[in-house]
């Protein structure tokens, strides 16, 4: 398997989740305190070995191209006024990655999204990172590894397609794809897929572990997305993509056992503002003080 370089993140979707806020504003940009999502997810892919960032975009979305770009007005109007650590912070997001949008231009499914970037992959092994989820490493112990880290890590030691799943209680599974390991309890061993459903109902669910926004896929994916057919919501999944590679015995579980927020979950969302602002030093301890009071 080749060195696994690009990425591809779908950032297209209407992120309903997010409304009113996603209304006129992209939600891969709400923030944690003052960093936004897709800082967080492109700070991981970095730390992956990645080189190359795909989006897959829409209308309104160029806003997190921009996002990536070098700002060298901000960056001499900060170091005018002496604000050097910001400016280099500034600077630092303006260099951090290529980024190449590509235009999905229907809403068609999270699997058309993928297949959208198929050109500017071409016939490399490729990750995927879904904008609404962020691995942080606030709780760093010193053997930290980055969650798709690794799973690129998993890919190449396995030469074949990996995903992360997370153990979820089963009443979840119509939130998730959710994978068919044959009954088996996962540990931190990969396992090879049977099976992945789209979103089943807790009695149909074949197991408790969910498929979660982090994937490393073999080019071969884009020969099964051509032959997904309109799936869970009448959209083309690419969960379905998925279980055509699970039917060649192509398709590895991993488990993530990380820390992780899900954006579009209120309640995620607002525990990732609480632990990012307990591991700075400028607000814990008031942050601490005010909990107290309330
Ligand atoms: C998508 C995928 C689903 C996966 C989930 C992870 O669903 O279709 O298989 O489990 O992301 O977050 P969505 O959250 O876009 O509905």
């Amino acid at each position: 398997m080749n060195p696994i370089k690009k990425v591809v993140i779908p950032v297209a979707g209407l992120g309903t989740r997010g409304l009113p806020f996603t209304k006129e504003i992209p939600k891969e940009l709400l923030p944690v305190i003052d960093t936004p999502t897709i800082h967080f997810i492109v700070e991981e892919v970095i730390s992956a070995g990645i080189e190359q960032v795909i989006f897959v975009t829409s209308k309104g979305k160029s806003v997190l191209e921009d996002y990536f770009d070098p700002s060298p007005n901000l960056e001499n109007w900060l170091r005018r006024r002496g604000k050097d650590a910001l400016a280099e912070k500034i600077h630092r997001i303006g260099n951090l990655v290529e980024v190449i949008s590509v235009r999905q231009k229907e809403p068609l499914g999270l699997g058309h999204a993928i297949n959208c970037a198929r050109h500017v992959v071409g016939n490399e092994s490729f990750a995927v990172c879904l904008g609404d989820e962020i691995y942080p490493d606030w709780n760093a112990k010193p053997d930290f590894v980055p969650a798709l880290k690794r799973l690129v890590d998993g890919a190449q030691t396995l030469k074949s397609s990996v995903v992360g799943v997370v153990e979820i209680p089963k009443e979840d599974s119509t939130s998730y794809g959710i994978i068919d390991v044959g009954g088996a309890k996962l540990s931190n061993k990969p396992a090879i897929i049977k099976r992945t459903v789209e979103k089943p109902k807790p009695e149909d669910a074949p197991s408790p572990y969910a498929i979660i926004g982090r994937y490393v896929f073999e080019p071969v994916l884009f020969d099964c997305l051509k032959e997904v057919k309109p799936g869970v919501g009448g959209e083309l999944q690419l969960t379905d993509g998925m279980d055509m590679l699970c039917k060649a015995g192509k398709l590895n579980a991993m488990l993530v056992d990380a820390l992780r927020f899900d954006i579009g979950n209120h309640l995620s969302y607002l525990k990732a503002q609480i632990q990012s602002a307990l591991v700075r030093p400028e607000l814990a301890s008031k942050l601490r003080e005010y909990l107290r009071t309330i």
